[in-house]
């Protein structure tokens, strides 16, 4: 098949995990006999410096037309100033929103070969598969700022209407049933409105449409707890966009390191957005240390999620595990050992395929 993607490397450690992608990509290719074509664009700070604007007309264009667009980070100390006219971030939540990519997928299950590679005990995390649908196009990300006269006091409105709740629900049903068949939905509804509306019309979608998927509802500040002391017992979480943007970078610390996680912002049609979860890492930008493998497998979502190639997404996958179970490391996850670099781990994997 003929597939169009769209590249946006954005800052930091983007352009070199964006290159190892691409060759990944590649690769796929010429093993199943695709035509993939790539168009590049700007996002975040170096849209900033090069057009001032973080999310240019053009990047919005190309995305567009595109199939699939295939993110590096954005942000970085150079665009930090508070005082500051526009920021990187507003880029990445400009395209979620522009493009309607309301829910985003972040699947976290621990490497055989890794096991080693996280902060906590093996018996932990050994088997761990957990699904994450956050909503990622409303909640506090987008609700109405406000700020005083006297600039003493701010607010962030955190809003939710019942069918935003709805499709995200329904979406993370819908994956239970070819998964493990649970769905736990997160919120604080003890304590906010906006959490109460979310619990009832979780409640009322599952019981109504999906009678056949276990279902539980779990306080955010205990599932903080429960991810660390019996993940295993998750299958599928669905949860808000700030909640959800805190519970996935505490899980991704069950796999040992936020190099290893890709994630997938999805619309109920058009082009998805697949990027690592982890951000720019200016500290080790230029430096070859970044580790490619979460956007390699963001790649493998957009080939499964975006254009239906199931076999190409789990060539790649494979690949993956096959580097790691030779040994192969990037810093993060060497624990002191020997490690590789970017594009030596891009080529293994390259090469697997
Ligand atoms: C993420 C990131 C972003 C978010 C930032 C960079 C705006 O942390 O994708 O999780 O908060 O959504
Ligand atoms: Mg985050």
């Amino acid at each position: 098949m003929n597939a169009r993607f769209t590249l946006l490397p954005g800052d930091g450690i983007g352009p070199e995990i964006v290159t190892q992608g691409r060759l990944v990509l590649d690769a796929v290719a010429s093993r199943f006999d695709h035509t993939f074509t790539y168009d590049t664009q700007l996002i975040g700070g170096i849209a900033i410096d090069e057009t001032g604007d973080p999310l240019p007309a053009a990047t919005i264009a190309s995305a567009k037309e595109s199939h699939a667009i295939i993110l590096g980070a954005v942000g970085g100390p150079r665009w930090d100033d508070p005082t500051a006219k526009t920021r990187p971030e507003v880029g990445l939540l400009g395209i979620r929103k522009e493009l309607n990519l309301f829910a985003n997928l972040r699947p976290v299950r621990t490497q055989p070969a890794l096991l080693d590679a996280s902060p906590l005990k093996r018996e932990l995390i050994e088997g761990v598969d957990i699904l994450f649908y956050r909503e990622l196009t409303g909640g506090i990300y987008f609700g109405e700022s406000t700020t005083s006269d006297d600039g003493k006091t701010v607010s962030d409105a955190m809003t939710y209407s019942e069918y935003e709740i709805e499709r995200i629900v329904r979406m993370a049903a819908e994956a239970a049933r070819s998964r493990r068949g649970k769905v736990t939905s997160v919120d604080k509804a003890n304590v906010l409105a906006v959490s109460r509306l979310w619990r009832s019309t979780a409640d009322r979608v599952m019981a109504e449409e999906f009678p056949d998927v276990e279902f539980e509802t779990v306080l955010v500040d205990a599932m903080a707890m429960h991810l660390l002391s019996r993940a295993k017992d998750f299958d599928v979480v669905v949860t808000g966009n700030l909640f959800g943007d805190i519970l996935t970078d505490e899980a991704s610390m069950l796999p040992g390191s936020l190099g290893l996680l890709p994630s997938a912002s999805l619309g109920s049609s058009g082009p998805g957005l697949y990027e690592p979860i982890h951000g720019s890492a200016p500290d080790i930008a230029g430096t070859g240390a970044a580790n490619p493998l979460a956007t390699i497998l963001a790649t493998a979502m957009a080939l499964r999620h975006s254009l239906g190639l199931d076999d190409e997404a789990a060539a790649i996958e494979a690949a993956v595990e096959t580097v790691l179970d030779n040994g192969l490391r990037t810093p993060d996850i060497a624990r002191g050992g020997p490690a590789v670099s970017t594009s030596e781990m891009g080529a293994a994997v390259v090469a697997e395929v």
